[in-house]
């Protein structure tokens, strides 16, 4: 593993929110309201709509609170989580992390550029490989917080590479070291492309 992987690992430090365990079977019926944008599996259809069937529960946990609070902004979901407490987001994060997430086609054109990257990083541009943190297969790190990708839409992961890149205009609830917003900055349009059609192949 390379320096830079471990001195980022080091130091991501996600923020540590005391969570009430969830309880899937509980949750499914509180996420019957998702369903339309998200799929009652959480398998969505829509490419701008995240797939959250097989994500990491640690992981959707703290996106809720994010996304409760304002501190990531989904305007879709405004005043969705207004009502809902932390043991209704617990248990709908264990609800959909307990589904199989269904996997999608990468476009061959440029397969082999965003595999390199996702695997290999650019050492040139100080750029880390991806597996570190994601695994190799996309699976991410459940216990750690490091979200699922393989199989995930292209449009939804090229949307969030773009707004990490830009910072306090876009997405920044990356954790306090700001692993994602770092790594984005050094991803052309292209490898931002390239990779995203990977991941959405990815299993
Ligand atoms: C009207 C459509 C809509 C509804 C209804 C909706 N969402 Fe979302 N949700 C979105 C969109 C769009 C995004 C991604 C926004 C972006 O691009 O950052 C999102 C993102 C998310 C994410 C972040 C996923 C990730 O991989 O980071 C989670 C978790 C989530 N929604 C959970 C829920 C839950 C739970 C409900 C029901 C209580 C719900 N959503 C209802 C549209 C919706
Ligand atoms: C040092 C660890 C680390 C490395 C290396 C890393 N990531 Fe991440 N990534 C994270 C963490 C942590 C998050 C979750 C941030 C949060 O809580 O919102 C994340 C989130 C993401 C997301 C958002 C997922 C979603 O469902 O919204 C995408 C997309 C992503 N990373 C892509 C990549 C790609 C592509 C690479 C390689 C070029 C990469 N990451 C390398 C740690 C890392």
């Amino acid at each position: 593993m390379n320096k830079l992987i471990v001195s980022l690992l080091l130091t991501v430090g996600i923020s540590g929110i005391a969570h009430a365990a969830g309880d899937a079977t509980a949750g499914q019926a509180k996420a019957a309201v998702c369903g339309a944008c998200h799929g009652p599996d959480g398998n969505s259809m829509a490419p701008n709509f995240p797939k959250l069937a097989g994500q990491g529960e640690r992981y959707l946990n703290k996106q809720l609170h994010d996304i409760k609070s304002g501190k990531r902004t989904v305007l879709e979901m405004t005043g969705l989580l207004t009502n809902l407490s932390d043991q209704d987001l617990a248990d709908i994060a264990a609800y959909f992390a307990s589904q199989k997430g269904s996997v999608g086609a990468a476009d061959p054109k440029v397969v082999s550029r965003g595999e390199a990257l996702f695997r290999g990083g650019d050492l040139a541009k100080g750029l880390p490989s991806c597996t570190g943190c994601h695994s190799p297969n996309g699976a991410g790190n459940a216990a750690a917080g490091f979200p699922h990708l393989g199989g995930q839409h292209a449009q939804y992961i090229a949307k969030q590479l773009t707004d990490f890149r830009k910072e306090e205009a876009g997405r920044t609830n990356d954790g306090d070291t700001k692993p994602m917003q770092t790594i984005s900055k050094k991803l052309s349009d292209e490898d931002i492309a390239a990779v995203s059609s990977y991941i959405q192949g990815l299993h």
